[in-house]
């Protein structure tokens, strides 16, 4: 598989491993803590995130840093900065319309 295929899948499996990650933290949230649901889906989304997590750190983070100087990987860190916050705002001004159900 050439690099740029590789690098297409693995973007496409983590966009969809944090799509799911949301949706799993949105029902988990909408649920009753008594609901025999909520440790299940709990314990799915923290196997999924750990997962996710040692992709990220273990395979990416090398290739990031053999492929962009420090410089790049300042400038990545703080467009990442910029766009987590403004997620995490709108984030906060969402969570007071959500609702739960049991
Ligand atoms: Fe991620």
């Amino acid at each position: 598989m050439k690099n740029d295929e590789k690098y297409l899948a693995d973007t496409l499996e983590s966009s969809e491993e944090h799509r799911l990650a949301i949706q799993l933290l949105t029902e988990i949230q909408n649920l009753s803590i008594e609901n025999d649901l909520w440790g299940a889906k709990l314990t799915v989304l923290n196997e999924m995130v750990d997962h996710h997590v040692k992709e990220e750190e273990g395979d990416y983070f090398k290739e990031v840093r053999a492929s962009f100087d420090a410089d790049k990987r300042t400038k990545l860190l703080e467009q990442f900065i910029q766009i987590r916050d403004q997620l995490l705002e709108e984030y906060s001004n969402q969570k007071g319309s959500s609702k739960r159900v049991a």
